[in-house]
């Protein structure tokens, strides 16, 4: 789309609003539309072991262990991981890891845990590996100068065999500096070397965010195996 030449924005983890009172804009208090239209194609009637980077506290993570799967999502909030317990009328136990710079939160009624600290911290040898993982506002979210190392944490994080389901954003760059970022199927080409990359759907408007004046904002769908 128009002008690729615009600096997308550089934010630290810190300065993701999450407040106790107001939900920020990405929360839904649905399941996304594309987890449930594409679950059974990519995880089907599998019990998995599910990723969630960069989980908020979306009501995917509910989604996913509803269907049987056990859930790991990953957070820097605290404020985020305690209302997502709370909201879901779950209780749970939590841990600092020893020598890591991660508490780790369980569910004591399902297959849900939680791990607080920053993602580029994260490797397989703290949280294990995974089947699959629901990427929806983790990689259009992180910096664009870390979508490098974010590929790789994902070769590290997913099994031989395992599978990311991503949705993406197109919109026209002089109008929004993100996040989230602009992305397509050749940015995930490029980062996600060891993956074959596949575009479920074509990109489709959707209603934009409400600091982006337009009509022109568009998510697709995207398939990375392993
Ligand atoms: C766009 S939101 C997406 C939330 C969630 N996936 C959803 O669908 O509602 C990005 C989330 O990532 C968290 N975050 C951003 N950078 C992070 C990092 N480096 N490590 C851990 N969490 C991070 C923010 O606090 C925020 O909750």
């Amino acid at each position: 789309m128009d002008d690729k030449t615009r600096v997308p924005s550089e934010i630290t983890p810190d300065q993701w609003t999450w407040n106790v009172k107001v939900d920020p804009p990405f929360h839904k208090k649905h399941f996304n539309a594309n987890l449930v239209k594409y679950h059974d194609r990519v995880m089907g009637q599998d019990k998995l072991r599910v990723f969630v980077p960069l989980c908020g506290k979306t009501l995917d993570m509910i989604y996913l262990s509803e269907r049987g799967h056990g859930v790991v999502g990953l957070e820097f909030s605290q404020i985020a991981i305690e209302d997502f317990f709370a909201e879901n009328d779950l209780t749970y136990d939590s841990e600092k890891l020893d020598g890591k710079p991660f508490v780790r939160y369980a569910a004591r009624e399902n297959n849900i845990t939680i791990y607080q600290g920053d993602l580029f911290d994260l490797s397989s040898e703290v949280c294990g590996d995974f089947d699959a993982s629901w990427d929806r506002g983790s990689f259009v979210a992180i910096n664009v100068s870390t979508r490098a190392k974010y590929g790789r944490l994902m070769s590290n994080l997913i099994k031989p065999s395992g599978k990311i389901l991503m949705e993406l954003y197109q919109y026209d760059l002089a109008k929004c500096t993100g996040p989230p970022h602009y992305a397509e199927e050749k940015d995930l080409v490029e980062n996600f070397t060891e993956f074959q990359v596949r575009m479920l759907s074509e990109f489709v408007v959707v209603d934009s965010p409400p600091y982006y004046s337009g009509d022109d904002f568009q998510l697709g769908v995207a398939l990375l195996s392993h």
